[in-house]
């Protein structure tokens, strides 16, 4: 059985850095933690020249004697491969391994993650390290499992080396097979870009006014993501031939550029991530409009999950965050560090390691702290660290158990990339994204990101009352038949503005819009236009309920007999036009929104299509927490009907302030060991943990 991520307990570790202290600080580092209650430390990921100090040069002595210590106690450790920090004297004879920027300067040795996926050399030199650390460490009875790398695509997830423009090349070749395919996927019969030869084709470049073919650029993106894909799963083939069976692989982080989805399933055991809310308060960032701030975490958890249902937490926060160079953010309050893991919880980790043992004395993270401060003397945030430990031991039961949604929101790739580089798509995303998930978790209303993938099937989307797909720019025959039979099996499924309009190359469709979504959902767009800055927001009334649609309008016409007008535009030229129409179709219901969502929006249609606040017969409590439920796989997924059913209650209060809470049921409290019942007040930053009945 894995030691960890097993369905069985919820461990804490923390990532320690034996090459940074005497060795004479080992031995008690280790006993400390012990006593602390952490159970596993992750080792490694940047000590390269600890085991190769010069090219061909091995030398196993420095993690022997760690893990000899180590191996004295019941300590488990995590070990990683190195290649986050190509060694100074490994690019200094190869130049060829390092990323370069869009102009071709190349990123020199000094900070980390200075290397390209796509160097042959580069992936020699990986590829063999990683066989020397597995073959040599893989068997030694402390090590339970393997971190890949360190934060794939982190500092930066843009490549441009002279190996990335080769790299590419067969990437397209792959893809295309002949350049004429290639000139017609790209559209490059505009601005006279039509290449002749593969050699003319490279990795964007710098050019005037920064803008080049989008549709190359969606297929760049779309490489990179590969190239890290198969950068790991090089990695991961060579740590199953010498790992023991039992220990896991894995890799830390979600960065942008990378189907982590796909890098997942094709080389982890299980994803996890690196969780710092307190960016949120960090003070060059600190945003007063934003209205989630540390909560905002739990999105990026919801990302996590909606790969790995149960992950685990490689780095969670323990104090302050900072850099020499950037960042200066406070160190976290008393009970934040006990909050902000039990929002990691609550959203289905199973393992928390904290960054880091003690605060590091050299280097650009000297202000990045962790537990202990340099000095090593005991302080508030270990004790906070023992009493979290005392927590999770009460709450050892929920072990295994997975976040509960009926409401989804539907990602895909494609549409992910594409918003990043194109500005219309942008700034509908963006503002959507944002409310839709603020809106969720006001009105206590739990979501999964789903992620449509060739191997989605209409089971994964059954288990959702309800989906939004905010914008599919990029809509594919496959997707809209999958929705169809969604909808037709009695799902709700709603859709914002800009549906439909491109194809999978990026290219608009000369169709009329929604495109591919326009009989599904009975919507026609006769035209459609951003909202005037001079305008002011657009209003649209749903019902006698003023709903702002933000951002930009499609103008919408019902088409088919099953299509109703539910609002229309309140103001702008197009006042009394259609703005939201609901199709029925089969057993279910497709809704068309003519805008983005703003919050208040967002909060309407959950609401009205009755999927807020699941939980509400349970427990009344203000907007300021969020709610979280963890169930049982397998149990009965309404909110407290089986008696059998084996399902957790969360509430996290992450106001500066202590907040009331009601429940309508007594409840047993695992983290306070009491059964509580009616009002309860919670301190600020506070937790509870109910068993349901
Ligand atoms: C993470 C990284 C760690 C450390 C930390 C603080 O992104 O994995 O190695 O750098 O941030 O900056």
């Amino acid at each position: 059985m894995r030691e960890i991520i097993n369905g069985k307990n919820l461990v804490l570790g923390t990532c320690y850095y034996p090459e940074h202290w005497d060795r004479g600080l080992w031995e008690e580092d280790l006993d400390r933690m012990l006593e602390a209650g952490i159970r596993v430390i992750r080792i490694a990921e940047f000590a390269w020249n600890k085991i190769e100090p010069r090219e061909g040069e091995y030398t196993y002595e420095f993690f022997d004697s760690f893990l000899d210590v180590v191996e004295k106690t019941p300590m488990k450790v995590i070990f990683c491969t190195p290649t986050a920090t190509p060694p100074a004297w490994l690019v200094e004879e190869y130049p060829e391994v390092l990323n370069a920027k869009m102009d071709g300067t190349l990123y020199r040795h000094g900070a980390r993650r200075h290397y390209n996926y796509n160097s042959p050399i580069y992936q020699r030199f990986a590829a063999n390290i990683t066989e020397r650390s597995v073959a040599h460490y893989g068997s030694r009875p402390c090590v339970i499992g393997w971190q890949i790398d360190n934060e794939l695509n982190c500092e930066t997830s843009e490549f441009y080396s002279e190996s990335d423009t080769v790299a590419f090349r067969e990437f397209l070749k792959k893809r295309y097979g002949t350049i004429e395919a290639l000139n017609d996927a790209w559209g490059t019969v505009f601005w006279n870009q039509t290449y002749t030869a593969w050699s003319e084709v490279y990795v964007p470049q710098t050019t005037i006014s920064n803008s080049t073919n989008p549709h190359r650029v969606l297929d760049y993106l779309r490489f990179i993501s590969d190239s890290a894909c198969r950068f790991a799963r090089m990695q991961a083939d060579i740590i199953r031939k010498y790992k023991k069976p039992d220990d896991f692989i894995t890799t830390n982080g979600l960065f942008g550029n990378l189907d982590n989805h796909r890098m997942t399933a094709e080389s982890l055991d299980f994803i996890t991530y690196d969780s710092y809310p307190n960016f949120a308060y960090c003070l060059d960032a600190y945003n007063e409009n934003d209205l989630l701030k540390d909560r905002k975490w739990s999105r990026n958890l919801t990302e996590t999950r909606s790969i790995s249902p149960n992950f685990g937490i490689m780095e969670q926060q323990s104090g302050a965050n900072g850099w020499n160079t950037r960042m200066e953010a406070p160190t976290p309050r008393p009970g934040q560090m006990t909050l902000w893991t039990m929002q990691s919880i609550a959203h289905g980790a199973d393992y928390v390691s904290y960054f880091r043992w003690r605060t590091c004395t050299v280097g650009t993270e000297i202000y990045w702290h962790g537990i202990l401060d340099y000095s090593g003397r005991e302080n508030r945030r270990l004790s906070e660290l023992r009493e979290i430990h005392k927590k999770v031991e009460a709450m050892q039961e929920i072990a295994g158990t997975v976040y509960e949604a009926k409401v989804g929101i539907l990602k895909d790739y494609d549409n992910i990339w594409d918003a990043q580089l194109d500005r219309w798509h942008e700034r509908v995303d963006r503002e959507s994204q944002k409310n839709l998930f603020a809106a969720a978790q006001f009105t206590h209303t739990p979501v999964d990101f789903v992620y449509l993938t060739e191997c989605t099937s209409l089971t994964d989307l059954r288990k959702y009352d309800l989906l939004f797909y905010p914008h599919a720019v990029i809509l594919t025959k496959e997707r809209v038949a999958l929705l169809e039979d969604y909808v037709r099996m009695g799902g709700k499924l709603v859709m914002g503005c800009r549906t439909g309009y491109k194809d999978l190359n990026g290219r608009c469709v000369m169709d009329h819009l929604p495109g591919l979504a326009a009989k599904l959902t009975g919507t026609d767009i006769p035209e459609y236009s951003f909202v005037a800055p001079d305008e002011g927001k657009v209003y649209a009334d749903w019902d006698g309920e003023k709903v702002e649609a933000a951002v930009f309008n499609d103008i919408l016409a019902p088409a088919g007999e099953n299509a109703e007008v539910l609002a229309v535009y309140e103001n702008s030229y197009y006042a009394g036009e259609p703005a939201l129409i609901r199709n029925r179709l089969g057993k279910g219901e497709a809704y068309y929104f003519g805008g983005a969502f703003s919050l208040e929006a967002a909060k309407a249609f959950l609401k009205r299509l009755e999927a807020a606040q699941p939980y509400g017969k349970l427990i009344g409590a203000p907007e300021g927490c969020e709610i979280a439920v963890r169930r049982k796989l397998g149990t009965k997924n309404a909110a407290g009907t089986d008696a059998d059913d084996a399902a957790y209650l969360f509430v996290l209060n992450y106001q500066h302030e202590p907040i009331q809470i009601t429940l309508k049921q007594p409840m047993w409290e695992l983290t306070g060991g009491e059964m509580e019942n009616g009002t309860v007040t919670m301190g600020k930053y506070g937790v509870k943990v109910y068993r349901m009945p």
